[in-house]
C-alpha cells in the first residue's frame, strides 16, 4: 500500500555542501530512508534484480550498508554478513587495506563468515571511487566466495567506482546517478 511507482528517489536524497570537508557534495540518504515509500523503493530496487540470482548471503559495508544490506537480506530470505572498519569485529578476522583521499584504512570480515561456494551480494549506500567496495569484494573472494554483484543506491559516476568494479568482473547495480 506504499505508492512507490512514481517515486523520485533522487529527490529524497539530501545534499550537504562542504561536508565533511570543503568541496565535497555529501549525498545524505538519511532523508530517503526516513521516508517509508523511499525506503521501500530503494530496498525493492536493490532486491528485484537478484531474486533469481541464487544469492546465498548478503554482505553490507559499515555503516550505511548495514541499514540497506539488512533489509535486502531479509527480503531475499538470506543471512547478513557485516563488513566492518578495523577492530570492531569480535572473532577472528581477515582484513583488506584500501586507499582514502589521505592515507589508507582497513575493513574486515569474520574469517568464518563467508564460505567457499557462497554467492554473495555486496550492498552499500553509495559508490564514489569504489575503493571501499573493491576492498569488500577482495574480502569476499579471499574467503572463497563468489561476488554475484555489488548494489548501491547512489553512483557518483565522475569518480569512476562502478567502472572500476566492472573492470574486476563484478556486476554493478545502482539506482541513482
Ligand atoms: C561512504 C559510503 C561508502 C564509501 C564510498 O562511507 O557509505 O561506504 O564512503 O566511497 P568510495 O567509493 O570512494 O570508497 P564512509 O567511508 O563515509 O563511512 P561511513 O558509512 O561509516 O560513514
Ligand atoms: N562517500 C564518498 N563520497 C561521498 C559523498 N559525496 N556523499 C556521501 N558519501 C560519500
Amino acid at each position: 500500500d506504499l505508492d512507490v511507482a512514481d517515486l523520485d528517489l533522487a529527490a529524497l536524497v539530501r545534499t550537504i555542501p562542504d561536508y565533511p570537508k570543503p568541496g565535497v557534495m555529501f549525498r545524505d540518504i538519511t532523508t530517503l530512508i526516513a521516508n517509508p515509500a523511499g525506503l521501500r523503493a530503494a530496498v525493492d530496487g536493490l532486491v528485484w534484480p537478484f531474486l533469481d540470482a541464487r544469492v546465498s548471503l548478503v554482505a553490507g559495508i559499515e555503516a550505511r550498508g548495514f541499514i540497506l544490506g539488512g533489509a535486502v537480506a531479509h527480503e531475499l530470505g538470506r543471512g547478513f554478513v557485516p563488513i566492518r572498519k578495523k577492530g570492531r569485529l569480535p572473532a577472528k578476522t581477515i582484513g583488506q587495506d584500501y586507499a582514502l583521499e589521505y592515507g589508507v584504512d582497513t575493513i574486515e570480515v569474520h574469517a568464518d563468515a563467508i564460505r567457499p561456494g557462497d554467492r554473495v551480494l555486496v550492498v552499500d549506500d553509495l559508490i564514489a571511487t569504489g575503493g571501499t567496495a573493491e576492498a569488500a569484494i577482495d574480502l569476499v573472494r579471499r574467503s572463497g566466495g563468489e561476488v554475484v554483484a555489488a548494489a548501491f543506491i547512489i553512483d557518483l559516476p565522475d569518480l569512476g567506482g562502478a567502472d572500476r568494479l566492472r573492470a574486476k568482473g563484478v556486476a554493478v547495480r545502482t539506482l541513482i546517478s
